[in-house]
């Protein structure tokens, strides 16, 4: 690797965002993220992506809630596929995000001496994201405010 490429590899800020099931909150997040960095002209500055601590949706798309939540904000996520989250994702990225204290607990478990900080996705009440999975179609429209505003106030920190 040539020292320029040392240089913009650590530059790039690498962010994981992670829910439960990789099918709602987390695939919106990245999207929501991605959107956000895209707008403010920094989409070669990033990696962006998503996991889930479960393993129940590996290799399926996000749920056509979140997909439908997402389009009607003019965002498509639609091509993302769940995965789980990896012992190499606790070194290879910067800041691990989690939807909810579960999360960030199971996280915390997985990987005692992580190299990426790992934090809640919201630093103020009710700072966990709710899971909207068991619920009707609103829960996604709260979960969707939740995510931006979160999103918002993470680019702002990591600027
Ligand atoms: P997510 O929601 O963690 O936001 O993707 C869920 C999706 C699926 C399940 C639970 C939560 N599930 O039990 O299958």
């Amino acid at each position: 690797m040539s020292l320029q490429r040392i240089s913009e590899s650590a530059l790039t800020h690498k962010v994981l965002f992670v829910c439960l099931g990789n099918i709602c909150r987390s695939p919106l997040a990245e999207g929501i993220f991605s959107g956000l960095v895209d707008d403010a002209g920094l989409t070669g500055d990033f990696q962006i992506d998503s996991a889930g601590t479960g393993a129940w949706h590996i290799g399926n798309p996000p749920d056509p809630r979140s997909v439908e939540i997402a389009a009607r904000n003019g965002i498509d996520i639609s091509h993302q596929q769940a995965r789980t989250v990896s012992l190499d994702d606790f070194d290879r990225f910067d800041v691990i995000v989690a939807m909810d204290g579960n999360n960030l607990a199971t996280l915390s478990s997985l990987c005692a001496t992580p190299r990426a900080e790992i934090r809640l996705l919201l630093n103020a009440p009710p700072m966990d994201v709710p899971d909207p999975y068991f619920g009707g179609p609103e829960g996604f429209e709260d979960v969707y405010l939740l995510i931006r505003s979160g999103c918002e106030k993470l680019l702002a920190t990591i600027r």
